[in-house]
């Protein structure tokens, strides 16, 4: 993948890494440097470090370090292109267009374009013979036409190849219809439909592009639905059903804030919106991510989960509070009752019963501590004591001590003990859960930290006193550009002893000799996130040590004399040597 350098140089020189990791971090000055706690691992002291000079971090308790782009990629979790986007985006900078993708953005295109032809076929069939069933089943829902024209819905006849033939005719390819996951190809070589006698549910972006299908059988067999897998085109977590429509009605909360309705099924979403409420949405397939959550944070403040009233619902909505909390959003949730789903609810009793059951809907904590009182008798003390015990649990996860005060006076005063009592109990859960957790969370990193050097320069271990030196020498080039031709004189770019920084040292004297800058942002590309945190060491590293030309050319002898040292060691292996050998070292302890 390649992204020109002046583009990323672009991209770093104008995303400072100081008042980004301030948008996740605190930090505080410390000499010339800004220290704060690690995003990437629990401390309660700071040691995690911005060096803004050079745009570069390092954590001295968990040994992650790197430069803006690795940052992000650990902190959001992208791979390099997507945190170059990311910052790009930040920045107001377009991505250059990638020409070496010309084939694949085509077809993601016709991809595209075969989606909206099969959108189309799909809905016309409602008014075709073929399609009275579909047509029927829609009828018996009670969706009205206007909802089935807005929602672009439609019947996916019960043939092997309908929609095959009509795209075909239409000019798709084969291989077009199996890129867009319509169409698959048996074991013998024929192409057939993916979707057959289901009702069709298109998943529309919110550019307005077909990007895949939800399908639903009509009677009770398995599977119910049958999903668009991911394509050039979709991709599951990045997208919410129905956003398109909810986006633009956003705004329109009675209090004028922006809210958005979560539910399970594509039919839930279905029947709110017939029944007024626009701004309903739902994930696809049946799991919720944190991509889901974070997309939802950002269009509304304020989230309604309404799932359904089974097990697995239930389940979902505490996975959905999980994720959901995480991004800040604020979160309310509606337990419908009677087992019912949204939009069994709806039917059954209208949607002025469903607009009351929002209004008195739980925030999540409330939604949790009913959930945790349904487990246990509260008649008994045992019950109660129970209770007051998983109470405390859930308490001491809240981060706002307002939040967590007032809930304690709500449940003291319905149990029946003092509030300072549970205050107390609450403040013990939070002190042994931040032990246990620092314990583990550093153990965990220093582990991850040292198997990463490990894994990008398994040499060395084995090459201590070489890889030492090289370490010291590749930092002190990066901090000082201007000593790499001499020192590429003394020490040729294969001398190094230990693979992974030979090719780090030779990626070095190859820019530096075409010109090129050796800014650790520009090698991000080639080093993955291990990498540019082994190499951000020795970056952080050489910065306590003498920088001079002298303290270089010590280094370049040092692995010169290691890289000898080695190649005698490889060719004497004969008996005779190590007889001498070992003869010297009696010698030398007499
Ligand atoms: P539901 O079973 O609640 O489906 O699954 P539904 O959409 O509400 O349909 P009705 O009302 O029972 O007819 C909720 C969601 O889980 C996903 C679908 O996205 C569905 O909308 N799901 C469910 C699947 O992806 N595959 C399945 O087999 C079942
Ligand atoms: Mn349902």
């Amino acid at each position: 993948m390649a992204i020109p350098d002046s583009f990323i140089e672009e991209v770093v020189s104008r995303n400072e890494l100081e008042p980004l990791v301030s948008t996740y971090v605190r930090l505080k000055t410390r000499g010339r440097t800004r220290v704060g706690l690690c995003p990437f691992h629990g401390e309660k002291t700071p040691s995690f470090t911005v060096y803004t000079e050079n745009n570069s971090f390092y954590c001295f308790g968990c040994g992650a370090g790197g430069d803006v782009i690795t940052f992000v990629r650990r902190m959001e979790n992208l791979d390099y292109v997507d945190a170059v986007k990311f910052l790009a985006d930040r920045a107001g900078l377009r991505m250059p267009e990638q020409g070496v993708n010309d084939a694949v953005s085509k077809l993601r295109v016709r991809v595209l374009e075969a989606n909206r032809e099969a959108a189309r076929f799909y809905h016309a069939m409602l008014t075709d013979p073929k399609g009275t069933v579909g047509l029927q089943y829609y009828r018996g829902r009670g969706y009205t036409d206007s909802t089935i024209r807005h929602f672009g819905l439609g019947y996916a006849p019960d043939s092997g190849w309908a929609l095959r033939d009509a795209l075909r005719a239409k000019g798709f390819t084969d291989e077009e219809l199996i890129a867009a996951w319509l169409c698959k190809r048996s074991e013998r070589g024929h192409l057939y439909d993916v979707f057959r006698g289901r009702i069709m549910v298109p998943i529309i972006d919110i550019r307005g592009n077909v990007i895949a299908f939800g399908g639903r059988v009509l009677d009770d067999s398995k599977p119910k639905y049958i999903n668009t897998s991911d394509t050039l085109a979709y991709k599951k977590s990045d997208n919410l059903f129905a956003l398109n429509f909810a986006k633009s009605s956003l705004g329109k909360m009675p209090d004028g804030g922006t809210q958005l309705i979560l539910c399970e099924g594509y039919m839930d979403v279905i029947a709110l919106h017939q029944a007024g409420f626009t701004n309903a949405v739902a994930a696809l397939g049946t799991s919720f991510t944190a991509e889901h959550a974070r997309l939802i944070a950002r269009y509304a403040a304020e989230v309604v989960l309404t799932f359904d009233a089974d097990a697995a619902g239930q389940k979902g909505t505490g996975r959905a509070i999980d994720l959901l909390r995480e991004t800040g959003v604020r979160i309310k949730v509606v337990r419908v009752p009677d087992g019912k789903d949204p939009d069994e609810f709806i039917k059954n009793n209208g949607a002025e019963r469903f607009r009351m059951l929002m209004e008195n809907s739980a925030n999540d904590v409330e939604y949790r501590l009913l959930e945790l009182g349904r487990q246990f008798d509260l008649a008994t003390a045992d019950g109660q004591a129970r209770y007051l015990k998983g109470a405390a649990e859930l308490l001491a996860g809240l981060s706002s001590p307002i939040e967590r005060d007032v809930y304690a006076g709500k449940i003291a005063a319905e149990v029946g003990v003092t509030k300072s009592a549970l205050l107390d109990q609450i403040r013990q859960v939070g002190r042994r859960r931040a032990r246990k957790q620092e314990g583990q969370q550093l153990s965990q990193a220093v582990r991850q930290s040292a198997a990463a050097v490990k894994k990008v320069n398994p040499e060395a271990e084995t090459h201590w006193r070489a890889a030492r030196a090289e370490e010291a020498l590749i930092g002190l080039l990066i901090r000082n550009p201007d000593y790499i031709g001499r020192v590429a004189d003394a020490l040729p770019p294969d001398g190094m002893v230990t693979a992974f920084n030979r090719t780090l040292y030779g990626l070095l004297v190859t820019r530096h000799q075409n010109g090129l800058l050796v800014e650790p942002s520009l090698l991000s590309a080639e080093l993955e996130v291990d990498g540019m945190a082994y190499l951000a060491r020795m970056v952080q590293e050489a910065g306590e040590r003498a920088n001079t030309p002298e303290e270089a050319l010590r280094c370049a002898a040092v692995i010169t004399e290691e890289k000898r040292r080695l190649a005698v060691q490889e060719s004497t292996t004969s008996d005779e040597d190590i007889e001498a050998y070992l003869a010297k070292l009696r010698q030398e302890k007499k």
